[in-house]
């Protein structure tokens, strides 16, 4: 085999923001939206990619690109391609051969529905099945997100890699983080999803999602010390134990880790519930969770932006939405709205045209469906 086609999907998250990297729960799914990623083998020493998106093309020899760590390609678009190529390495597996790789794209950048997690993922399953590495989809997970992490510095969780990996066509994911599983649920065809991508770029790399991370580890160094837990277990257990969750209100004995701590309880509580809801077929009232999560985002973990508040509160009062929040990192990036099938499609158009007039601002409307994992075309 010469060359190779794979499809790469972004993703949405129902609810469970922010829990990945303290191991608890979300609820993603694939979607529509994705990356087509040809890799085609040639005889030098080099790989050349070529990206409609960026409108460029890029030659990297093999010894920038394994040789020469110095070298940080994270601030370049490029850079996904050679951080995937130096985490394999990391893994054993050194590709040699060269190849030229393209991709098209109709998945927006910075929107927070997971381009890079999707090249990289992509990619990564593109050479497996081409250069016949052997790799099976965990290993495919973990080094995309090493890829990420360490060549690309966005200090990112797992869902983005694992949910492009194992996603389904009309389901979502009810991910469990501690045990790297999950289940499939269907979703009724009986509801419409919309995404309004605000094009106030978002990156992980830069300091609201990194501080988050930071806080995180402070939270989990007081649990640590003062109740030998690991956050996950303290979060589960303060979800029963509303006395215990107090106590460790007062030992973090901070207002911001207060709040951050509260939303990890919560937003677990709402994905578990979501997760149930589904199962026992109450649709409407699960969806109705995403408002309370955009409050939580908002409020206690503080990664919204008052425009999109502004935004998300509006449209959650119209007729037939079922649900509507941020999602993703934050502090920019897409709003994802639930509505029911007879729901009025031009109101909410009309909504975002007078919305882009009063503040001079051009969000985008589209709608999606819930698509396949990552996948050879
Ligand atoms: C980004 C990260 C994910 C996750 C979400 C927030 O998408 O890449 O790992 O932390 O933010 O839920």
């Amino acid at each position: 085999m010469n060359s190779i086609c794979i499809r790469s999907p972004g993703r949405i998250n129902f609810i469970g923001e922010h829990v990945d990297y303290i191991e608890t729960y979300s609820c993603p799914a694939t979607i529509n939206l994705y990356n087509d990623i040809v890799i085609l083998k040639n005889e030098g020493k080099s790989i050349r990619i070529y990206s409609d998106k960026f409108g460029d093309s890029k030659e990297i020899p093999f010894d920038s690109i394994y040789n020469i760590k110095e070298y940080d390609f994270s601030k370049f678009w490029y850079g996904y391609f050679v951080g995937i190529l130096r985490a394999l390495a990391d893994f054993g597996i050194k590709i040699l051969e060269g190849f030229e790789v393209k991709v098209i794209s109709n998945l927006p950048d910075g929107a927070g529905l997971s381009s890079s997690a999707s090249i990289e993922v992509g990619f990564l399953s593109g050479l497996n099945n081409l250069f016949s590495l052997g790799l099976d989809k965990i290993d495919i997970v973990k080094i995309a997100k090493k890829a990420e992490n360490i060549y690309m510095k966005a200090p990112c969780g797992i869902m983005d890699q694992y949910t492009i990996t194992f996603g389904k066509r009309n389901s979502f994911l009810f991910l469990d983080y501690s045990q790297l599983a999950h289940k499939y649920c269907e979703v009724p065809e009986d509801f419409n999803y919309f995404i309004i991508d605000t094009k106030i770029k978002h990156s992980i790399a830069a300091d609201g999602y990194k501080n988050r991370i930071l806080e995180k580890d402070k939270i989990q160094n007081i649990l640590m010390q003062n109740f030998n837990l690991n956050i996950k277990d303290a979060v589960l257990i303060s979800i029963e134990d509303f006395k215990f969750y107090s106590e460790i209100i007062l030992k973090l004995n901070d207002s911001v880790l207060n709040k951050r701590f509260n939303h990890f309880v919560s937003e677990t509580e709402r994905t578990i519930t979501f997760y149930k809801k589904f199962k026992e077929n109450g649709f409407e009232n699960a969806f109705n969770l995403l408002n309370q999560s955009h409050i939580s985002l908002s409020n206690l973990y503080e990664v919204s932006l008052p425009e999109i508040d502004d935004l998300v509160l509006n449209i959650q009062k119209m007729e037939n939405v079922l649900g509507c929040r941020m999602i993703g990192g934050g502090f920019g990036g897409s709003c994802l709205v639930v509505t029911k099938r007879n729901f009025d499609y031009l109101k909410l158009k009309t909504f975002i045209n007078t919305f882009n007039e009063k503040n001079k601002c051009d969000i985008n409307l589209f709608e999606i469906n819930l698509g396949d994992a990552v996948h050879i075309i």
